[in-house]
């Protein structure tokens, strides 16, 4: 059985994924008492998807928030890179279309997508600012980001509450339920080793999107965050330009230069 660690490497993090996948849905409405259910309709609701629409479903695992999703009439498209958790999702749910790729280098062209969505996911992803770049690029002007995560609680008895049911509950309850009970722990760490809101806020807007505001779930246990890629071109272009300037690669001090 695999386990990943903080240095989330995309093929160890994939392959706990694909060790999980089978009682991935079950594990998660039992872990989290029911609340996963709530998150799910929350995002659903942030994400207002409309007829016609297409929307892209990012670390989608087995598909449950791109169903969801759906309902809608939008065009929803599912994109992981376990192939445990996409075979999983394709058995489940026939109508999903599932894209098998890292959010780190989406395989779709700039201005696709009418909304972009992630939960629980950006959190397992190696580089996240490049994940939320990526998903900056593939929107449309105007169009929705929306990231539900585990965040901070902010009230003190709360978060003490709650840390201790992830570093004892959690695992115990997970060497019940779980196929991979050593996924879980990876789960209690990455959680407290995750920025809270505010710092997530920030990489959020660092990216180029506007109107970024989040609202938090649970008491804080999770957090629902928003954006919107700009519409005026000006904003459009400074942030293309900032991109490319911070994308350049430093010049090579060996090479002589040519002019
Ligand atoms: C905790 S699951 C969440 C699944 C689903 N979004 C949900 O809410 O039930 C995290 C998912 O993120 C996927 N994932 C993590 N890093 C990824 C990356 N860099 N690219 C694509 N998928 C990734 C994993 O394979 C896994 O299926």
């Amino acid at each position: 059985m695999s386990k990943a660690d903080l240095g989330k490497q995309p093929d160890e993090v994939a392959g706990m994924f694909d060790d999980v996948a089978k009682h991935y849905d079950r594990t998660n409405a039992v872990l989290s008492a029911g609340n996963a259910y709530l998150w799910r309709i929350a995002t659903v609701r942030a994400v207002a998807p409309q007829p016609g629409e297409r929307i892209l479903d990012l670390a989608a695992g087995t598909g449950t928030s791109s169903v969801a999703l759906s309902h809608s009439g939008a065009k929803v498209i599912a994109v992981d890179f376990s192939s445990g958790m996409i075979e999983e999702g394709r058995r489940k749910h026939k109508n999903i279309e599932f894209v098998q790729a890292d959010i780190e280098k989406l395989p779709f062209g700039d201005d696709e997508f009418d909304a972009v969505t992630i939960s629980f996911g950006l959190r397992n992803v190696k580089d996240p600012k490049q994940a939320l770049a990526e998903m900056y690029r593939v929107l449309k002007p105007g169009g929705r980001l929306v990231i539900c995560e585990f965040s901070k609680p902010p009230r003190a008895l709360f978060r003490m509450g709650y840390q201790t049911y992830l570093r004892y509950v959690l695992p115990a309850v997970s060497l019940a339920v779980s196929s991979n009970p050593e996924a879980y722990s990876y789960l209690a760490d990455s959680i407290a080793d995750w920025p809270d809101q505010g710092q997530l806020s920030q990489w959020i807007r660092g990216a180029g999107f506007i109107r970024v505001a989040y609202r938090n779930l649970t008491s804080g246990v999770v957090a629902l965050h928003r954006g919107r890629k700009p519409v005026d071109a000006a904003v459009l272009a400074s942030v293309a330009k900032r991109r490319r300037s911070t994308t350049r690669k430093p010049p090579s001090t060996s090479a002589a230069s040519t002019d």
